[in-house]
């Protein structure tokens, strides 16, 4: 292993982690991997606190955690704002760099706080997509689940990228591509052409996603729901769920829906 470089001491519990791949996708979009301290658990689904060693007191901010917790690295799905305390220089970050990681995992979208159920409906909204990219390759979901129905609104193609690379990667792949079989991917644009546009609230409150899947209306007998994005998509969507007659669940109290706000800087 690389040792990690750090120019201000590492705070006492945070993990100092190197990164080891970094893809642009778009001026706004981009993921990167660092890897992953022996003693770091965590369930598919949760976030982390991360921050720069670039402060005497760093900026950390809650992240996803895309990757599956099965995964040798770890891996994050993040936004670039210019001038953002953290992604203005996150941004910057190039392999061999340090991260820094607090060592608590948390979060609501994890398996455990649903009843098992036929269905999961995974409802993202640009970087919200990356609480899903650690469940949708974790085995677990499937043993849990019949279908999942991961559905990802963006505003321009570009943004779908990540999604697209990741769930085709998925269905590839020898060891969990057969499970993925039971996956399908719904990704709708708002701002450009594409084959399916219009918001999924949109598409909910009309059917046309239903008719486009081709299952039922969501009912709270089958389907189970988790929700990632903005505060206004996860207010609209918690409500389009709700009128499905499904009810929030927590850690403690498995329901049938879940609710996590993405991360926004
Ligand atoms: P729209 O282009 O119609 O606003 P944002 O970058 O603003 O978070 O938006 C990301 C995506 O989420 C966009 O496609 C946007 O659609 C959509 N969106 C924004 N607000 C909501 C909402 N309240 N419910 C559902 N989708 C939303």
């Amino acid at each position: 292993t690389i040792a990690p470089q750090t120019d201000f001491p590492v705070p006492a519990n945070v993990f100092a982690e190197t990164v080891t791949e970094v893809e642009h996708y778009t001026s706004s979009l981009f993921r990167f991997r660092v890897t992953r301290p022996a003693s770091f658990r965590f369930r598919s689904g949760e976030f982390v606190m991360i921050g720069l060693p670039n402060a005497e007191k760093p900026v950390f901010r809650a992240y996803s955690i895309a990757s599956p917790s099965w995964d040798e690295e770890i891996e994050f799905y993040s936004i670039k704002v210019a001038g953002g305390p953290l992604t203005g220089h996150l941004q910057k970050v190039n392999v061999g760099d340090t991260v820094l990681m607090r060592r608590k995992p948390t979060g609501t979208l994890v398996n455990d706080a649903l009843l098992p159920g036929k269905r999961l409906w995974m409802f993202a909204t640009g970087t919200g997509i990356a609480p899903f990219a650690s469940i949708i390759r974790d085995p677990e979901t499937y043993e849990k689940f019949d279908t999942l129905i991961l559905c990802h609104t963006c505003r321009e193609a570009g943004e779908l990228t990540y999604g697209r690379n990741l769930v085709a990667a998925l269905k590839a792949d020898p060891l969990v591509g057969e499970l993925a079989q039971n996956l399908t991917l719904y990704d709708t644009l708002t701002r450009e052409d594409w084959p399916r546009t219009g918001r999924q609230t949109d598409l909910m409150a009309s059917g046309k996603i239903f008719e486009d899947l081709g299952v039922p209306p969501i009912n709270p007998a089958d389907d189970r729901g988790m929700i990632c994005g903005s505060m206004d998509m996860l207010r609209d969507t918690k409500a389009a769920l709700e009128g499905f007659g499904l009810e929030e669940g927590a850690n403690n109290r498995p329901a049938t829906f879940v609710v996590e706000k993405a991360f926004v800087d």
